[in-house]
């Protein structure tokens, strides 16, 4: 039986973990199953290769849900990296608060806050895509490699390039509603071990629903 507690979940394979396993920043959440993949460096420094300028003075969150795969390179790219806009100095001078004998207090001012990153479920990142702060990307959602993601992402859409853009909706409008009320991610294990082969196959009506 699959068990999402381990972090190798395949034999032999050391690029690719379940994620939530290395995730010790308390403003870091990911669901069960989620893999992460890479053949450049180590998967579990993750948090310090993938997650950029989250520091955590600024308590912005980054929240991924269950059964997503995340590719080689993706880059989180959060609030610090963005230099604030609104001063007349892109210098961020509350950064360097003991050379200008400033508040430490006050250092976030050194940049804008766009907000948290919101993952849903079974959302698959490509190769190196960068997502940048206050995007949230809907279940089922596919980021094409090397997107660089600035606004939200709808559910079940498939988005590329700079800036990513909707290629297509993997689905049609119905379809994605009865996808979205199914919510197979949540299913128990054992419901998910039984529907499988209904999950793979794209037919809906092989697909048992455990919903009310
Ligand atoms: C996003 C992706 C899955 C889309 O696949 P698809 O729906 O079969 O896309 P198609 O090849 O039919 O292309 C559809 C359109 O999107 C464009 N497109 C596809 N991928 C794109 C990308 N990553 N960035 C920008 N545009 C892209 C195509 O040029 C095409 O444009 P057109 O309609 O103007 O001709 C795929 O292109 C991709 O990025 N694959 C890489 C996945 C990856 O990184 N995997 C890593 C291991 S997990």
């Amino acid at each position: 039986m699959a068990d999402s507690k381990r972090l190798y979940p395949r034999i032999g394979d050391r690029q690719t973990i379940y994620l939530k396993n290395v995730i010790d920043d308390p403003n870091i959440e990911v669901g069960d199953y989620t893999i992460y993949n890479d053949f450049v460096n180590d998967p579990t420094k993750f948090q310090q290769n993938n997650v950029l300028y989250h520091y955590p003075i600024n308590h912005d969150k980054l929240r991924i849900g269950k059964f997503c795969s995340i590719a080689c390179g993706v880059k989180f790219l959060f609030n610090s990296a963005n230099h604030t806009m609104n001063s007349f100095a892109t210098y961020p001078f509350p950064l360097f608060f003991k050379e200008w004998e400033l508040e430490k207090k006050n250092v976030t001012e050194a940049w804008d806050n766009k907000g948290d990153i919101i993952i849903g479920n079974d959302v698959w990142i490509g190769y190196e895509a960068v997502i940048l702060a206050g995007v949230t990307i809907g279940d089922g959602a596919i980021i094409g490699t090397r997107a660089v993601v600035t606004k939200d992402v709808s559910p079940y859409t498939i988005v590329g390039g700079i800036p990513a853009k909707p290629i297509r909706k993997r689905f049609n409008d119905e379809m994605i509603a009865r996808l979205l009320k199914i919510k197979w991610w949540d299913w128990s294990e054992e419901q998910i071990a039984q529907n499988i082969q209904a999950i793979q196959s794209g037919y809906i009506k092989q697909l048992k629903y455990y919903g009310e």
